[in-house]
């Protein structure tokens, strides 16, 4: 008999909601709509963007290819009093939220329509289409900006990032380019205003947010998530807490104390945060837990403890070694292998259970400037996947080394990430997969460095 049990997913299957999205160009749409995708993957919806501009860019590379015909994307294609052009527009968007209406009716529950539909007649079609489709809801997601620094900045990724319109180009004419496109858009432009329709406009990303005629758990859950979003730039800083006691005796849980090499850590730390923060604000957040708190000892910020952050709660088998769990439990030992994100233990809780009480620190961790959060393998784990995006079934092998800073650097496009190892030994408490190598989760942004402060 087991001590554990496995938890399934909850049962979205009623859930299907399109969120279309309404800006001009190089207004943070696809920032709004990536950072929602990621939130409303963490919390297990299943969830697809699908962008007009690809799919046009598509059939475009189709046409060429089956017919030798090269279509003009260029700012003319962008223009209202292109006729031709706005019809091949307005088939294309439709296509698209079709397509995403067949994947919502295959078993998706969030599809984002991410395109600049910016008339009101563009929004009446797509009201109506969705209208016309039982148990599927709507919301549309405008994102306003007028600040000229973060326009440059979204031109800039634009042009820069090896976008297929421009392919070929020189940077300096895919700018003008664009920026005459953005033009042609404007000239029409219509922000959202239809009383009818259920909208969230966020401002300069969090300025200023205006929430209409939202209603029902999925809609309500998305625009308190964008009411915390803002743009300022800070990092996020991730630690463990340093070696303890029950981590040099190979035990999980409890709630020990340093063990002599933790405490050399908790010393190091001041230096290290001090080098890499300099002197920006910055609020330490830890669990409740002693080996966190002993750590952010010496650190001279404001510290804020979270019981929410306390470890995974390992029930029964809190305070025993992997090798005595394996003894007493063999076949829950090799359940919690075979699926550990949702394995729960008996008294305890699973990696699943943990998201979902992570959820408010997500929430606020948005709202925030600078923070370091110190506290546990299985927390940062969670967290970490959350910023990197990462799946389910990886979540739980991600390394997390003890006496190492990870900062987090969110940018328009994903994480940067890079990470500070303090040379103080430690115990390695990643444990592989049975039967697997061991993927290195390290972003394509990471950069790795070892630190040389004063860690004695
Ligand atoms: C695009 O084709 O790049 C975007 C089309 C649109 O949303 O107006």
């Amino acid at each position: 008999m087991g001590i554990g049990k496995k938890v399934e997913k909850p049962d979205y299957s009623e859930a299907k909601l399109v969120v279309a999205m309404v800006g001009l160009p190089a207004r943070g749409k696809s920032y709004l709509s990536n950072k929602l995708t990621r939130y409303l993957r963490w919390l297990e919806y299943d969830v697809q963007v699908f962008n007009v501009g690809q799919l046009r860019r598509k059939k475009a590379r189709m046409k060429q290819q089956q017919m030798g015909i090269k279509e003009d994307h260029s700012a003319i294609y962008f223009s209202s009093s292109n006729e031709e052009g706005q019809k091949a527009r307005d088939a294309l968007s439709e296509e698209s939220l079709s397509n995403l209406i067949s994947w919502l009716r295959a078993g998706g529950n969030i599809g984002i329509h991410d395109a600049t539909n910016s008339t009101v007649d563009r929004r009446s079609k797509i009201a109506a289409r969705v209208a016309s489709e039982p148990g599927i809801d709507l919301i549309f997601l405008e994102s306003l900006c007028d600040d000229p620094e973060v326009i440059a900045a979204n031109i800039a990724l634009k042009v820069s990032s090896g976008d297929p319109d421009y392919k070929g180009m020189s940077r300096e004419n895919a700018k003008q380019d664009f920026m005459n496109r953005i033009k042609q858009y404007e000239k029409v432009y219509e922000t959202v205003t239809e009383s009818h329709l259920s909208y969230v406009k966020i401002i300069n990303v969090g300025r200023q947010v205006t929430v209409s005629r939202v209603r029902g758990y999925m809609q309500s859950r998305i625009a308190f998530y964008l009411l915390n979003l803002h743009l300022k730039p800070r990092a996020i800083y991730l630690s463990r807490h340093g070696e303890s006691m029950f981590n040099v005796q190979g035990k999980i849980g409890g709630d020990s104390d340093l063990s002599p090499r933790g405490k050399k850590y908790a010393k190091a730390l001041p230096s290290l945060i001090h080098d890499i923060v300099g002197d920006a604000n910055l609020t330490v957040w830890t669990s409740t837990l002693r080996r966190t708190i002993q750590t952010a000892e010496h650190l001279p910020y404001e510290k804020l403890d979270w019981k929410s952050l306390d470890e995974l709660d390992a029930g029964v088998c809190d305070g025993m070694t992997y090798e005595e769990i394996e003894a007493k439990y063999p076949e829950d030992f090799a359940s919690r292998d075979e699926d550990k994100f949702n394995y729960r233990y008996r008294g305890g809780e699973s990696y699943r259970d943990v998201v979902v009480r992570l959820e408010p620190i997500i929430m606020e961790l948005e709202r925030q400037e600078n923070i370091l959060i110190i506290c546990h393998q299985a927390i940062l784990r969670c967290l970490y996947a959350y910023f990197l995006n990462l799946n389910q079934s990886d979540l739980p092998y991600i390394k997390i080394p003890l006496h190492t800073v990870i900062k987090l650097t969110p940018k328009a496009y994903g994480t940067d990430e890079e990470r500070y190892t303090v040379p103080i030994g430690a115990v390695d408490t990643h444990r592989p997969k049975p039967g697997t190598h061991t993927p290195n989760y390290t972003s394509k942004n990471t950069t790795i460095r070892d630190y040389y402060g004063d860690a004695d």
